[in-house]
């Protein structure tokens, strides 16, 4: 504990907060000091003699030093200044593990880069480096650099709680708001399936936000399967039905749904006339794709044309580009409702 003498206001107990506040808005409260109490009396470190004009005692006091943390992690990390430059300005956090990706030929000072990230972040417990997206399962290639080795953590979103292994199953923080976006489409007694549903955050936010009849949600991986039960728990929703197995298989066991969630973007599409013969008249398809920007337009149409194939009309009700995925390409976000036989 570092203290120095210090310039403050000596202000009775009772009218310390609002002096503090006073001196907030005047710009004058010195936050790099910390408040101390003297029995009735409470010293308020300030930043100029102007503070007498509050009506109370300047004096010179010791007073501890408060450390100003950093907050931005890249000034922190012991790493040449040409790689400094090119660190990335944002990255994710899931839980208490933050995921960052760097360029290959950086990649060598990535464990100088995990120990700036828990430095500047003490929430964090784990910082792992992000190799990629692999294979049909969505699994990403990651390789822990700082701190404790399990990936295994609790994320928060919406008031959801959601258990997750990123170094086992899919999982993109970024899509919460999307998540709750869909929850509040939903209407009171809807059946919905969630066909890629990984540890289950549409799911459970759809359960936990509205109140639909049943969500059956579905997915490959074994190891989300397991967590999507636990999380089912740890939300105590009763209406998600995990469900472990190939999406267009289960789906046929199933009865046909007011909504259906098909978040697969590299191959969602592929799937698009199955989830349309479970869809009930007036039902929603939630589709994500990655495309190049130029074509998604073209995707629109030819999900038309093949629903006209199938004796359906569908309405493209909303296309949103969600993310940039690469220089030409985003990850869009399609609402497509069955309007009626053709
Ligand atoms: C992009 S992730 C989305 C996970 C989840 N919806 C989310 O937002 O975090 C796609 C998921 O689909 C699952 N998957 C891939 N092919 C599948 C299939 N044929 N049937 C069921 N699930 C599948 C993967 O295991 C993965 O969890």
């Amino acid at each position: 504990m570092t203290t120095v003498c210090a310039l403050c206001l000596k202000v009775p107990r009772g009218e310390a907060e609002s002096t503090r506040k006073k001196l907030l808005e005047l710009g004058l409260l010195d936050i790099g000091r910390r408040i101390r109490r003297e029995d009735d009396i409470v010293l308020i470190p300030v930043l100029s003699r102007q503070a007498e004009g509050l009506g109370h005692e300047l004096a010179d006091e010791e007073l501890e030093v408060r450390e100003v943390l950093e907050t931005d992690y890249r000034k922190v990390a012991e790493v040449p200044d040409g790689v400094r430059n090119r660190l990335p300005t944002s990255f994710d956090i899931i839980g208490e593990v933050a995921i960052i990706r760097l360029d290959d030929d950086i990649v060598a000072h990535a464990d100088k880069v995990g120990e700036a990230l828990m430095e500047t972040f003490p929430r964090l417990r784990t910082v792992a480096l992000d190799q990629g997206v692999k294979g049909e399962l969505r699994v990403r290639d990651i390789r822990v650099v700082a701190g404790a080795p399990s990936t295994e953590t609790v994320h928060q979103e919406h008031g959801v709680r959601l258990k997750v292994d990123p170094a086992k199953e899919y999982f993109n923080p970024r899509l919460a708001n999307e998540r709750m976006r869909i929850a509040s489409l939903v209407k009171p007694g809807e059946k919905v399936v969630d066909m890629f549903a990984g540890v289950g955050p549409f799911s459970i936010m759809i359960a936990k936000h509205a109140e639909p009849a049943v969500v059956y949600a579905m997915d490959l991986n074994h190891d989300a399967v397991e967590h999507m039960r636990a999380n089912v728990q740890l939300n105590k929703v009763t209406t998600v039905v995990p469900l472990e197995g190939d999406a267009v298989e289960l789906l046929s066991g199933i009865v046909c749904a007011d909504r259906i969630i098909m978040n697969l973007p590299h191959s969602a599409r592929e799937y698009f006339a199955d989830a349309l013969t479970k869809l009930n008249m007036g039902g929603t398809i939630h589709l994500y794709v990655i495309c190049e920007r130029d074509d998604i337009d073209r995707i629109a149409v030819d999900m038309s044309v093949e629903a006209r194939g199938m004796g359906m009309r569908i309405g493209l009700e909303r296309i949103e580009e969600l993310k940039t995925y690469s220089p030409s390409m985003s990850v869009f976000a399609l609402d497509v409702r069955l309007l009626d036989w053709c």
